[in-house]
């Protein structure tokens, strides 16, 4: 079988330099090489996102995002996760094979419902059996996902090997997971040691994707820094000279141990402006198309209403099949 990419991201707003160069930018390159799936996943936000108005925002927001950032939806299959049925469909099968005990474990979970485990709700609990079914409702081979996403992939290998078992079939090829490259970890402008983060409540913390050149600018000078000679990378004790330097390596395409050598004598004054100068450089063409495509949003749903036909396509007859090996009726 053909490689075939699948991954999903969450519809929130405040898409910010994190998830650019965490994710949505590996997404873009990977198109060059696979067949890839990208699904934004509403189903999994409505275990947070209680409001019909921001629901629709926030999935259109990460579709301009997206589109704005380089994914090309001739090219590669861009879609809404809840309009195409196989997904819960799929889901249903599965938490009908998945012990509660392998739930348990997940630590995500844990993490989000906190105290309150008998107040969380279904559905948070259940989630990594649905992202499970996302995936082996198109049998797709790779996985790209960061750090925090291991876990669920894992489980949703042991979910299709379950099934062979149970149904002593050999349907499903336990999907791969693919670790994205460099720079994963973007941390906050005002403190190295936590991640970026939109729910961060200073703005000064993060790079949003659809600040305009003079924000990036000014965030990037008023970016926390040290009074140590040079510009060096040592997450330990230079936190925030670590982190920037990280960025700038990923947004120069240059390996970090490069950049390195190249600023380890630099004041950290004329660093800053150099960044500065290559996140303007950067980040302001994809605000500006975000901006022109967020302008358009019959242009947005055109483009994921076709997505979700060509998803669609590939789930169901895989949704079919599936009902065929558990024995379904189908008059
Ligand atoms: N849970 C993932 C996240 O929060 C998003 C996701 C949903 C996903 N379904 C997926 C990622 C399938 C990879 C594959 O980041």
């Amino acid at each position: 079988m053909a490689d075939r990419v699948f991954s999903g991201i969450q519809p929130t707003s405040g898409i910010h330099l994190g998830n650019y160069l965490g994710a949505i930018r590996n997404w873009v390159t990977m198109q060059e090489s696979y067949d890839c799936i990208y699904c934004i996943v509403d189903l999994h936000a409505l275990t947070v996102v209680h409001d019909a108005r921001e629901m629709l925002s926030n999935t259109r927001e990460v579709a301009a995002a997206l589109l704005a950032s380089g994914i090309d939806p001739k090219r590669s299959v861009l879609f809404v996760q809840s309009n195409v049925a196989a997904h819960t469909q799929l889901a249903w099968i599965f938490n009908c094979i998945t012990p509660m005990g392998w739930l348990n474990k997940m630590t995500q979970f844990k993490e989000k419902a906190g105290k309150d485990r008998e107040g969380a709700v279904t559905g948070l609990f259940d989630y990594p059996v649905l992202m499970a079914a996302d995936i082996l409702a198109y049998r797709a081979t790779h996985v790209p996902v960061g750090d925090d996403q291991k876990q669920h992939l894992e489980l949703a290998r042991n979910i299709a090997g379950m099934f062979n078992r149970k149904f002593a079939v050999d349907y499903f090829t336990l999907p791969e997971p693919m670790i994205l490259g460099e720079a994963t970890r973007v941390m906050s402008l005002r403190d190295g040691t936590k991640k970026m983060s939109k729910s961060d409540p200073s703005e000064q913390s993060r790079l949003n994707l659809v600040d305009d050149a003079d924000t990036i600018a000014q965030k990037i000078r008023r970016a926390k820094s040290d009074s140590l000679p040079g510009v060096t990378y040592d997450p330990a004790s230079r936190p925030e000279a670590s982190n920037l330097l990280t960025i700038y390596a990923a947004l120069s395409n240059r390996p970090r141990a490069e950049v390195e050598v190249e600023l380890e004598s630099s004041p950290f004054s004329d660093f800053k402006s150099r960044l500065a100068d290559l996140a303007v450089a950067k980040l302001s063409p994809i605000a500006a198309e975000m901006r022109r495509i967020s302008a358009d949003p019959g242009y947005i749903d055109q483009i994921l209403r076709e997505g979700a036909e060509r998803a669609d396509a590939i789930a169901a007859p895989i949704l079919r099949e599936v009902e065929g090996l558990v024995g379904f009726l189908r008059p």
